[in-house]
């Protein structure tokens, strides 16, 4: 057995969930006792090497249905991490602003972006449960991010960023229906979800990561309690056919 541990060691396989670039195992250890923001920190860097960042597959489908849509004159995209959405909204924004509250996210993202094409960048650091800005933006964005955000916060964080939105401005994200018990991912992520709660019962700060949150029927009723009139298209990847474009427009002009 120790001869095997060590042969794996030596094979580098502590890299073997997320490839050569992604965190090892201790590293994702340190960053699942560290806060949620902590977390981020430590992971930054690594963090593009991960699942957790959107596929441009995704990111690509929702371009081409901004393309189709009115033009997009401020964008806010909240939660944006290393800046895998501002890289497609920049081209079509006069204005793109990426808010997050991890500054080791925010720095990477800075240099992932730059001399990308596109209209002004700004990153702001910032938590999204208290927006700091006021209605300056046609369009919102949130990508890989719901999981952050409790059940009890989301009120108050899809009223924030109906705040931001001008008359006839859109919320835009990408959900889908939970997976039904038959599948193996409905019990990863209830098996993740348990652990979660049992680490945040042992440790201080939380690391606030939930699966199966903000799923579409979810996502839906939250958006009509926050003002938005939601609409729903399927997103057109192959490679998740399950996934749903979701828009919760502002009444307006
Ligand atoms: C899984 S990453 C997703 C990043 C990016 N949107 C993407 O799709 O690749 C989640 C991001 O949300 C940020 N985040 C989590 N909770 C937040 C909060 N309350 N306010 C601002 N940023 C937050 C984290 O720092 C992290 O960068």
């Amino acid at each position: 057995m120790g001869q095997f541990m060590g042969r794996v060691a030596a094979a580098g396989y502590q890299h073997f969930m997320f490839g050569p670039d992604g965190p090892r195992f201790r590293e994702l250890f340190w960053q699942a006792m560290a806060s949620t923001r902590g977390g981020y920190d430590l992971l930054a860097p690594r963090f593009d090497a991960t699942p957790f960042r959107t596929p441009d597959p995704i990111l690509e489908r929702v371009v081409q249905h901004l393309e189709a849509g009115p033009p997009v004159r401020a964008a806010l995209d909240v939660c944006c991490g290393t800046g895998a959405a501002l890289r497609h909204l920049r081209p079509l924004c006069d204005v793109v602003v990426g808010l997050d509250f991890s500054p080791g996210m925010l720095a990477e993202a800075a240099h992932r972006l730059e001399g990308t094409r596109g209209g002004r960048l700004e990153l702001v650091r910032g938590d999204a449960r208290a927006m700091p800005f006021g209605a300056g933006f046609d369009l919102a964005t949130c990508f890989g991010a719901f999981g952050h955000i409790t059940r009890p916060e989301q009120p108050a964080f899809l009223r924030g960023i109906r705040g931001v939105l001008r008359p006839g401005g859109r919320f835009i994200f990408v959900t889908a229906d939970p997976p039904p018990p038959t599948r193996r991912s409905f019990w990863m992520a209830h098996g993740f979800n348990a652990a979660m709660r049992v680490r945040n019962r042992l440790f201080d700060p939380p690391f606030v990561m939930f699966y199966l949150n903000f799923t579409l029927t979810e996502a839906l009723g939250r958006l009509v309690e926050a003002g938005f009139e939601p609409s729903v298209a399927p997103l057109g990847w192959p490679g998740r056919p399950e996934l749903k474009l979701v828009t919760g427009h502002v009444p307006g002009p």
